[in-house]
């Protein structure tokens, strides 16, 4: 059957390479042949400026010893305290934008901007939150979220349930383990920070 094909479709591109021609002796042109195609772009994100695109360890390492401006409100280790938890977060992996608009903005009432958050089943009513905007740079934020993705979100959270708690109070969830190829690659890239950066409106 294999072998049928080939002839067919020598076949086929004759026909149309027939047809082609006499349509073009129709209207009195020479065939030209197929129109050239435009030359496939790459869109490179970080344009000319290298410095946008940072490898990945060296986002992590920035972003471990950052986390230290997180770390009163968010626990040591991201497990939460004042503020939610950022390891093993279901709001924090679902969110990618909303999250880096968060830091960069906080979320303290800075009119128009409080949002209400569902983490892990528990309800933050906002007014919590710094900005960061103007304390962290782009490599800063985009190293706090690589380190928090990659290093401290080694299960998914799914299926919160506030009706029936654990031994601490909180919500049940189901944590399924994260495979860590997969965590390995999960980067927050510094021109996605600029990126949302640059659609913040002017400081108040
Ligand atoms: C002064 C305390 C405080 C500091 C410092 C702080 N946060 Fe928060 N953060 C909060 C509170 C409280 C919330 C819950 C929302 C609210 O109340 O505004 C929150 C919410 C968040 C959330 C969304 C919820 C979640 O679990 O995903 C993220 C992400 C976050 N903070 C990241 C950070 C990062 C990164 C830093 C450091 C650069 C930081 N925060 C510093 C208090 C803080």
């Amino acid at each position: 059957m294999a072998l049928m094909k080939k002839p067919a479709t020598v076949l086929g591109f004759l026909t149309l390479g027939l047809a082609a021609f006499s349509l073009s002796g129709c209207f009195g042109e020479e065939y030209q042949g197929p129109p050239t195609p435009p030359p496939v772009v790459v869109s490179n994100p970080c344009g000319d400026n290298d410095t946008l695109c940072i490898p990945r360890a060296v986002l992590r390492d920035t972003g471990e010893v950052i986390f230290q401006n997180c770390s009163g409100c968010h626990g040591t280790e991201g497990e939460g305290g004042r503020g939610p938890q950022l390891a093993n977060s279901d709001f924090f992996m679902n969110n990618r934008l909303r999250v880096i608009n968060l830091v960069l903005r906080g979320n303290s009432g800075d009119p128009p901007y409080i949002d209400t958050l569902v983490v892990n089943g528990v309800v933050w009513l906002g007014g919590g939150m710094p900005a960061h905007r103007d304390v962290l740079s782009d490599l800063e934020i985009a190293g706090v979220l690589t380190w928090l993705r990659s290093v401290k979100n080694d299960s998914t959270v799914t299926n919160c349930n506030p009706d029936v708690l654990d031994g601490n109070g909180m919500p049940t969830c189901t944590k399924t383990a994260r495979a860590p190829s997969e965590m390995e690659l999960d980067t927050v890239a510094v021109w996605e920070v600029k990126a949302v950066r640059d659609t913040l409106p002017p400081a108040m």
